[in-house]
């Protein structure tokens, strides 16, 4: 019920911040705040693009069915238009309308970790356009947990196409400074939630094949999914440990770099004394060089080291805590202008397999063995 002698139309304005054109608008990450969402939803409605907390990254929203919307989300990103987005959704049911052929064995990952960091490509059906596929016959559908995100699919009424809301190469943003950062100006509005509770994207099974395949390693462990599924397969590409060419691309977001903070990356592997001896000889050669060097370690081994900048991305005991802190310290190393990131490697069990993922792709799998 309108207030008498107060304007709605005063909303927008107080709403938020203006950065370049772009509304940067703080909500309740809990409890999100229905006037503020409605800013959002309607710009969606409209066709424009809105950035959003999910509990992975934040990603950057058009309407998915709106082809028009879509494309601007590729040109905001300057993505490249081979790479496909994935459709978030609010409710179960929507499945049935963006895709078909849906097997029973996606319907039990459906109900076992929806809402949640777990996408599922599926056969597309006839109304979802060709740009938000990439031309593919599959369509990438996931429904966040985020409360911020399922208040913004409700409120708007659209499926939402959304990547991740960096520039194309760039490391995913887990806090709403990061969008700002890349992407003001490009874009109509931010919703900023906070920080993200899982930091690295989610995983992408394809449910399309007779055994399903996870495409890229996220939030989901592949553990999990074998625990439910029985029979499940990885794609080469999600433990390469080196470049490889993909001809024919199942999951085309494989064959671009990808996650890339502007300083050159190297990626040390290994048993962790033998990466603290080689850690610390490739510091010392690159300081002798004239680098400025910055060290991404973790609780264990970080009083270790000495460099110009020394960073732990958390306990090697709980893996959560580093996915939660890999793209930000990416992207602060950049801010402190180091030339060179020497990291340590992680086990690659559990969300680690996500982790050496997006490192040694971040990295250009410049990966040294320590041994
Ligand atoms: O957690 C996430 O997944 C985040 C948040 C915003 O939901 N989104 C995200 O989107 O990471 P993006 O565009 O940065 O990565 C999507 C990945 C790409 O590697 C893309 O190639 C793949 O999913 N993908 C999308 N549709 C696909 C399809 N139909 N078949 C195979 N791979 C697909
Ligand atoms: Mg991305």
């Amino acid at each position: 019920m309108p207030i008498p002698g107060r304007s709605k139309a005063s909303r927008p304005k107080s709403a938020g911040r203006n950065v370049k054109g772009t509304l940067w608008i703080k909500v309740n990450p809990n409890k999100p705040e229905t006037d503020l969402i409605r800013i959002a939803a309607d710009v969606i409605k409209k066709g424009g693009l809105v950035a959003f907390p999910t509990e992975t990254v934040y990603g950057l929203g058009a309407d998915a069915l709106n082809p028009d919307a879509v494309a601007k989300i590729f040109k905001a990103k300057e993505r490249p238009a081979d790479n496909p987005i994935i459709v978030h959704i609010a409710d179960k049911k929507d499945v049935y309308r963006l895709a078909h052929d849906v097997q029973a064995k996606a319907e039990k990952l459906m109900s076992e970790f929806w809402p949640g960091p777990l996408t599922l490509t599926l056969k597309r059906s006839n109304i979802m356009p060709d740009i938000t596929v990439a031309g593919l016959d599959t369509v990438a559908i996931r429904m966040p947990s985020n409360e911020v995100a399922l208040a913004l699919i409700r409120e708007s009424g659209k499926p939402i196409a959304a990547p991740s809301a960096n520039r194309a190469g760039k490391p995913s943003p887990t806090i709403a400074e990061h969008v700002i950062d890349d992407l003001a100006g490009r874009i109509d509005v931010v919703l900023d939630g906070g920080p993200t509770r899982v930091g690295v994207e989610s995983t992408v099974i394809d449910m399309a094949t007779t055994v399903p395949q996870v495409l890229r390693p996220g939030g989901i462990s592949f553990e999990e999914l074998k625990r439910v599924l029985g029979k499940v397969s990885l794609h080469p590409g999600a433990t390469a440990s080196r470049g490889f060419r993909v001809l024919k691309a199942r999951a085309p977001g494989m064959k671009h770099r990808h996650y890339a903070p502007e300083a050159e990356l190297i990626v040390v592997e290994g048993r962790l004394n033998e990466v603290v001896k080689r850690v610390k000889e490739l510091t010392a050669l690159s300081m002798a060089d004239g680098k400025t060097v910055g060290i991404l370690a973790t609780d264990g081994s970080v009083s270790n080291y000495d460099a110009d900048v020394v960073k732990s991305l958390g306990s090697r005991s709980d893996v959560g805590s580093i996915a939660k802190n890999l793209f930000r310290m990416l992207r602060e190393f950049d801010e402190e202008n180091v030339d060179v990131i020497i990291a340590e490697g992680i086990s690659v069990k559990g969300l680690g397999l996500a982790v050496m993922n997006r490192l040694r792709r971040a990295s250009d799998f410049n990966i040294v063995r320590a041994s």
